[in-house]
């Protein structure tokens, strides 16, 4: 590792589009820093990637815990001095309840869990991380959204209602501009995407596409030259082969 290798944080790493995303941002050479709320299911995650030659690093992170995100900031000064690249994929995905299929039935509760992790965490992370690349005048920040949070496009989608998890996404994006037109004039990129339906435990088995498909747009995102794209919302580069927005 040189000063020059890009640092990159992705949460939720441990299974799913977290991994598939680090390990293809490892692949390219970038220094991954592999996180999950579980140690042993991060370090086997590190196992993993070790075992196909991927030199990636790993520590605890609960993106819901104030004290966690702490402790994870303070490392991450202490040992590498920076941040590159941000990942906000940590999710949860509530859509299988039978009270979800309608806002006149969903559980407040159960919105304010998917608000916490979806939602909040992202505020969180971005608190703590955006002043590492402020330092440097370099990042990239990657929200992982989906269409199903395309306003305009709610009365002809084809997608379940699912309130509480399409509300938060709905927040991300929100996220995504706000945090976009605070970092106005700044080499700190800021972008959602899509990755479409995955075949992952959040997606299910009938998905149509693999986590590895879905994480092609986040390194895209992750790797932009100066000067790309700033607050935008892409749809999947391999539906459109190429970069797409998507409709808010
Ligand atoms: N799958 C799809 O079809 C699809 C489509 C559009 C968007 N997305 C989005 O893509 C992202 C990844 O989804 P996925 O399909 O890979 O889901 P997944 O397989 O269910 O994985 C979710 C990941 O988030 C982690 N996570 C949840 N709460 C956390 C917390 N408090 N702190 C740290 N990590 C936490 C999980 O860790 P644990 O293992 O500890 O639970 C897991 O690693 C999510 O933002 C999701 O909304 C998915």
């Amino acid at each position: 590792m040189t000063t020059q290798t890009r640092i990159a944080v992705v949460t939720g790493s441990n299974r799913g589009l977290g991994y598939a995303i680090s390990r293809k941002l490892s692949q390219i050479g970038i220094r991954v820093i592999l996180t999950s709320r579980n140690e042993t299911d991060g370090l086997a995650t590190k196992q993993q990637l070790f075992s196909e030659g991927l030199d990636v690093d790993y520590h605890l992170l609960d993106v819901t815990d104030d004290a966690s995100v702490q402790q994870f900031t303070q490392w991450l000064r202490e040992t590498y001095g920076k941040v590159d690249i941000l990942v906000n994929n940590a999710g949860v995905n509530p859509t299988t309840k039978p009270e979800e299929s309608s806002l006149l039935t969903v559980q407040l509760e159960t919105m304010r869990v998917t608000f916490e992790t979806n939602v909040l965490a992202v505020v969180r992370i971005s608190q703590a991380l955006i002043p590492l690349m402020q330092v440097e005048n370099y990042g990239r920040i990657v929200n992982i959204s989906t269409e199903m949070a395309s306003l305009s496009t709610i009365p002809d989608d084809y997608y379940p209602l699912a309130p509480s998890y399409r509300l938060s996404k709905v927040g991300v994006n929100g996220i995504t501009a706000i945090l976009a037109k605070e970092l106005q004039g700044t080499n700190i990129l800021v972008n959602a995407y899509s990755p479409g339906w995955m075949k992952t435990d959040m997606g299910g088995d009938q998905a149509p596409f693999t986590a590895e498909e879905g994480a092609e747009t986040a390194v895209y995102l992750a790797t932009l030259p100066d000067g790309g794209a700033q607050g935008q919302f892409f749809a999947e580069i391999r539906k459109f082969g190429g970069p797409v927005q998507l409709q808010w």
